[in-house]
């Protein structure tokens, strides 16, 4: 008798229902007929995706708790139909000391509904060897903070520890940032001058910038949030060229251009910023890009009341990728294997977490339920995530999770959420307990 039956499961459209089988968290069979089970869910023909994996949140825990929190923001992950986040090393403490990665470890470990693992920040490259034993997703630089000299470092240093490391990128120059957020700062305040700010230009000089550095030490590399059709053919170019070099794009770049600005103020204020049409990536780009990350990065409203020069960047993405993806799909413009791919497999593979990112026996029974005809009006108020606003808000969606499964436990049911343990996705390298 297996723990869990799930019935009448589309795993493509069209294509005929199958049973999962689920047994210790665990896909055990596919099969055309029911198995015996303690327990049977019937999802009526629904389509069944792989739970989805989000290689870039913010969660705010420790430190920034006010914005988000483990518990929260998991909830938002699993209302959204994540199985799985990334967590980024920007919270006080930076994730950047064994410290602060064991501490923010117990705090996941203890609040997280979904399961997890952590990005690793750098301070000092001569420490990157002792991180690297605590199997952080990647080593996150965001080059619009350092300079050359230390991101050359940092690439040497990271490029000599064993184990093929990954190097995430947040690919914004420094110095161009610091040059034109000083002339667009004379002209006044407002998002769109923010947008002049950070032009495309210092995005496209930081990626070719960091694949030269790839290149001269033979790293892996992966690109956050690539917003700008430049920075998305430098990216070909190098993988054309033999390079290990992957891009990320976020919901916002995806669907939305600066004039959203206008409308949503320093709500729709990120780094890098929206760009105008010309300089933008669109859904056409997609076959080209190999995840899609939400960069859910959670602030108050208070703080995004400020004036543009003091607001933080930033915009909660894990409640609102999904609908948006399966009415691109409704529409005909995107294809469901292209989905899978840019949510599910691509983060699984590139971001080397076990047993996730596909549904095939022996894998993580992570799983999202969705209902492609289920309509909606997207309405931050409703969100699970403490911030409560989205540059999306208005938007009609056809296509939504309704049920969310984290190996084999169910954490959300038609948007509400259940309790569950969220799990750090890597093998402990060091002998440290994961329950
Ligand atoms: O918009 C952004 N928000 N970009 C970043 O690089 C950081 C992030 C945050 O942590 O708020
Ligand atoms: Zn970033
Ligand atoms: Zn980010």
């Amino acid at each position: 008798m297996l723990d869990l039956c799930i019935t009448n499961c589309k795993m493509n459209i069209g294509a005929e229902e199958v049973c999962l089988g689920i047994e210790d968290g665990k896909i055990f069979s596919i099969k055309k007929l029911p198995t015996a089970a303690s327990e049977t869910i019937d999802v009526q023909g629904m389509l069944v995706l792989p739970g989805l994996i989000d290689a870039h949140v913010h969660f705010r825990d420790p430190g920034l708790t006010v914005k988000e929190d483990f518990f929260t923001g998991s909830a938002a992950a699993a209302a959204g139909g994540y199985t799985t986040v990334l967590d980024m090393p920007n919270t006080i403490p930076p994730t950047n000391t064994p410290q602060a990665i064991m501490r923010k470890r117990s705090i996941a470990l203890s609040k997280s509904l979904v399961d997890f693992g952590l990005h690793v920040g750098v301070v000092d490259p001569s420490h990157v060897r002792e991180l690297a034993k605590y199997s952080p997703a990647s080593f996150k630089i965001f080059m619009d903070l350092v300079d050359h000299d230390f991101l050359t470092e940092a690439f040497r240093k990271i490029s000599d520890v064993d184990g093929n490391h990954l190097i995430s990128i947040h690919a914004e120059d420094p110095q161009l940032v610091k040059q034109c957020t000083q002339k667009m700062k004379m002209e006044g305040s407002s998002p769109e001058l923010y947008a002049m700010a950070r032009p495309p230009l210092a995005e496209t000089e930081a990626v070719k910038n960091a694949i030269s550095l790839a290149k001269q030490f033979n790293q892996r590399i992966h690109f956050c949030h690539v917003s700008t059709p430049k920075s998305l053919k430098l990216i070909i170019q190098a993988k054309n060229n033999g390079l290990d070099v992957t891009g990320e794009i976020t919901p916002h770049h995806l669907f939305l251009d600066s004039s959203y600005l206008k409308s949503y103020g320093n709500l729709a204020k990120t780094n890098p910023p929206l760009r105008d049409r010309e300089h933008r990536l669109v859904v056409k780009n997609l076959p080209n890009i190999d995840i899609i990350g939400t960069d859910h990065a959670p602030h108050t409203i208070k703080e995004k009341n400020n004036d543009v020069w003091n607001a933080p960047p930033g915009v909660p993405g894990l409640e609102t990728i999904l609908p948006l993806m399966l009415t691109q799909l409704n529409k005909g413009k995107i294809s469901l294997r292209d989905i899978k791919r840019l949510l599910c497999e691509r983060p699984a593979k590139i971001f080397n977490i076990p047993k996730k990112g596909l549904i095939a026996e022996g894998m993580d029974a992570d799983l999202v339920v969705v209902d492609l005809k289920k309509e909606n009006i997207i309405d931050p108020d409703k969100f699970h995530s403490k911030a409560k606003y989205s540059p999306f808000k208005g938007f009609r969606v056809q296509g939504m999770p309704i049920m969310t499964l984290v190996r084999g436990n169910l954490v959300m049911e038609n948007g509400e959420i259940l309790k569950n343990q969220g799990k750090f996705v890597y093998q402990n390298t060091l002998s440290i307990e994961n329950e």
